[in-house]
């Protein structure tokens, strides 16, 4: 797993992958290799190219080490003044005004298992799962240290990176960049994924061909945001979903980050990731550590979905918290898009009593419960019923919810403080906010300065009053805008610049608190849906609200793009009213469904508004969710066929003996060719049998055609049309056979021709725009 050679080369390997490294004639750490594996030997020297003779135009690094020059070598650590004209990994300032840091090897440390990261979110592992290298590097004309850490996870072809930096000189030592991971790689043939978007259009998927200069990603929201996820991958051309090579970097931080890639003029390709050195200082005293968070690596040549594997069985085993790992987690009901913040405990009752016998099993209790909360400009901070509202208080409506069979479940905003509040009221101190200049709103609040240990004890306390009391089950924990007038009342002035930094450990402390003294609870973190969506948060919290899009089809691409790093087991999915409340799109209950159960299923939207017609269907759809639900939230996820550039979407989830297909589309084209679908991981010396789920049609989707599929002629739009939309289940041609795995997966999964126009028959598969169908495949014996 770590050999290390006596000429001090350093060969990390794991199940399929090898990552070298060197210690240079120079001191410094050369970066040999990172990909496919290769096999132990004492000497990888020939890895490493480099000149031989003057470079026109470089820095030779010293008169020793004559013709090496630092801008062609591929190293562990990019520093600025001793020749690397590359973006540095580390920028520090010293007290005689200079920048210039040169890192040179000084000993390194082996152990079982991984140390955790104080004070920061980091993977866990035991001392089989992991083994740690620890390489300490020293200059010794500041007297700064730089330890880098890499743990191997063998198992998962996983290795995660961070770094520290201990000021052993006398005087303090500024940290303006401090980038947790920096790999050289020694050619440019790559393309580079980022995951990128906005509010309901989270983590769409951008693909781009390297070329010379520097390309970055960045958030400075003060979240990780929904405009860049903290990942990247870099891939070599013509890498598809299941062939070719490819890497991800994925950073575990929620807060402020940068990745950048720079191919310099040797076509080195140089990629870091860190904390966004952008409006960054850290003051580093005497004997301080300072500490970046940790960035997950992982390599695969069985192209996309064998990197998201790597990626899905790490956060599922070695980030969410083990009291989580595996677990069943509920169907619920949220009433927001039922409500919004129009509800007492009257409505609340009614719509978890229509929810409950549909099957739902929690009831989630959104914004609006507290204070005087009647819409978005009053109220954060003031923790404490709305007893208008909810006359009997928390503790009575949950025990109702409880007393119907259902859990209850919470939703707060605890990092958030409205001006109108009792908590502005006393604390106008407690918000960030510049003392000099007019504060700018987001969503008509402010963010309260988590740097401020009080009010990370006064949250922690009030907080746990309202989760005892209202004996919660689950909290959905909310944070509503980005970062803006950064100013912190408790930091001197000379440390502004750590405010961002403070904050994300002020709130990662108030986490590891809260979720120590509620382990039971099942938090679900949201930030105006996905606008935090990192391993950082799901370290704390295990399922994250994907997006406010609950739209079918923006959702495909969404959790499509999602599912590049994180596992179906994080992304909570609701089903939600018609048309959308974010795109005015009408799509079918059946495929509103056979999307989220892609995700954590939920429900959103008025129940007791529903037609029988609706009623008898999501009836059926919990039922075949609660039977699959382990295979559902845990089975192997593939992505098979992309909706950012076809009018198909596929995935697929499987266990060892069964898999459920989701097929969708986005527009019924007309006299369409035929379907078949590829599918992977079968065992093709078995057979299987192929059913696709029960899905109903409303039978006004055939307008004026009715006549033509019903055996009753009816009048359109009549009293019967109506009574027999509203309360009949025409159920869509079943597809229902037997095939190899050898077949499905080299030939396909063949699937009935679409309605062409011309008629209706059993034997067609009549799917219309924004239809969707799911395929249960069950292994022969
Ligand atoms: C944003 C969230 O993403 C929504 O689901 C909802 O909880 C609202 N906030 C409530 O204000």
């Amino acid at each position: 797993m770590i050999k290390i050679t006596d000429q001090l080369e350093f060969h990390l390997s794991t199940k399929n992958t090898s990552y070298i490294m060197k210690i240079l004639d120079s001191k410094h750490i050369g970066h040999l290799y990172y990909g496919r594996k290769i096999r132990e030997k004492n000497n990888y020297d020939h890895l490493l190219q480099n000149y031989t003779l003057p470079l026109g135009n470089a820095t030779d690094y010293s008169t020793e080490t004559k013709h090496f020059t630092l801008d062609s070598t591929p190293v562990e650590v990019g520093s600025y003044g001793k020749g690397d004209y590359k973006q540095p990994s580390i920028e520090l300032s010293y007290k005689d005004g200079s920048t210039v840091s040169d890192f040179l090897y000084q000993s390194y440390d082996v152990y079982d298992g991984k140390r955790n990261l104080e004070g920061l979110p980091s993977s866990f592992a035991n001392e089989d799962s992991a083994k740690t290298l620890e390489i300490t590097l020293y200059d010794s004309i500041v007297n700064v240290s730089l330890v880098l850490s890499y743990s191997v996870f063998y198992e998962k072809d996983i290795i995660t990176r961070h770094v520290k930096v201990i000021n052993d000189s006398k005087e303090d030592v500024m940290i303006n960049k401090i980038m947790s991971c920096n790999i050289d790689f020694q050619d440019s043939k790559f393309d580079l994924i980022t995951l990128d978007g906005k509010w309901i259009k989270e983590r769409h998927i951008n693909k781009k061909q390297l070329s010379e200069g520097i390309f970055m990603i960045d958030s400075k929201r003060g979240v990780s945001s929904s405009t860049h996820n903290p990942f990247m991958c870099l891939s070599r051309p013509l890498t598809t979903e299941s062939n070719g090579e490819c890497y991800g970097f994925s950073l575990m931080y929620s807060g402020n980050h940068q990745g950048s890639v720079e191919v310099n003029p040797h076509q080195l390709t140089r990629l870091q990731m860190g904390i966004n050195p952008f409006d960054f200082m850290w003051t580093l005293k005497p004997t301080d550590i300072f500490q970046s968070p940790e960035v997950v690596m992982t390599f695969s040549s069985d192209g996309y979905n064998g990197m998201s594997h790597n990626y899905h069985d790490f956060i599922n085993e070695h980030i969410v918290a083990l009291h989580w790992q595996k677990k069943s987690r509920p169907i619920l009901i949220n009433n927001w898009e039922a409500t919004y913040f129009d509800f007492d405990e009257k409505k609340i009752v009614k719509l978890a009593k229509e929810a409950h016998k549909l099957g739902i099993e929690l009831f989630v209790l959104d914004d609006g419960w507290f204070g005087k909360r009647n819409d978005d400009t009053t109220s954060l901070g003031d923790w404490f019923e709305n007893k208008k509202k909810l006359p009997n208080g928390l503790e009575g409506l949950s025990k109702k919810i409880n007393d119907i069979g259902m859990d209850f479940g919470i939703w707060v905003e605890p990092e958030m403080i409205s001006v109108e509040s009792e908590l502005y009221k006393k604390h106008p101190d407690w918000a960030i906010k510049n003392p000099n200049r007019e504060v700018s709103f987001g969503r008509n609040q402010l963010i309260l300065d988590l740097c401020n240990d009080e009010v990370v004890e006064y949250l922690f306390d009030i907080l746990s009053d309202v989760f005892k009391r209202s004996k919660v089950k689950y909290v959905k924990w909310d944070m509503n805008r980005n970062f803006s007038d950064a100013y912190s009342n408790v930091l001197p002035s000379n440390r502004q610049k750590e405010l961002n930094h403070r904050y994300m450990l002020g709130l990662y402390n108030l986490l590891e608190k809260l979720t120590k003294a509620f382990p039971e609870i099942l938090f679900e973190s949201c930030a105006s849906g996905g606008n935090r969506f990192d391993m950082g948060m799901l370290y704390y919290m295990p399922q994250t609200w994907t997006s406010d899009n609950t739209d079918a089809l923006e959702r495909q691409m969404i959790q499509y793009g999602t599912s590049m790093v994180y596992p179906i087991s994080t992304m909570g999915a609701h089903v939600s009213a018609i048309p959308s409340h974010q795109v005015l799109r009408n799509t079918p209950i059946e495929t509103r469904y056979n999307v989220a159960i892609f995700g954590l299923l939920g429900y959103e939207l008025d129940v007791t508004k529903l037609s029988n017609f609706e009623k008898k269907v999501i009836i059926k759809q919990i039922n075949y969710y609660k039977k699959h639900r382990q295979l559902l939230q845990y089975g192997r996820f593939n992505r098979l066929n992309t909706p950012f550039d076809s009018n198909i979407t596929t995935w697929m989830v499987s266990n060892k003996t069964q898999h459920i297909i989701g097929n969708y589309q986005k527009l019924q084209v007309p006299n369409e060719g035929f379907e078949s679908i590829r599918l992977v991981g079968l065992n093709p010396d078995k057979d299987y049998e192929i059913n696709s789920r029960e899905q109903y049609f409303n039978v006004k989707s055939f307008g004026d055609l009715i006549n033509q599929v019903s055996p009753v002629k009816m009048k359109e739009n009549g009293i019967v049309h109506q009574l027999v939309s509203d309360n009949y289940l025409f159920e869509a041609n079943k597809e229902s056979f037997e095939a190899g795995g050898d077949e499905l997966m080299y030939a396909g999964l063949k699937l009935k021709h679409q309605f062409i126009g011309t008629g209706y028959n059993e034997s067609l598969r009549h799917m219309g725009d924004f239809g969707s169908r799911v395929y249960l495949l069950e292994e022969k014996n």
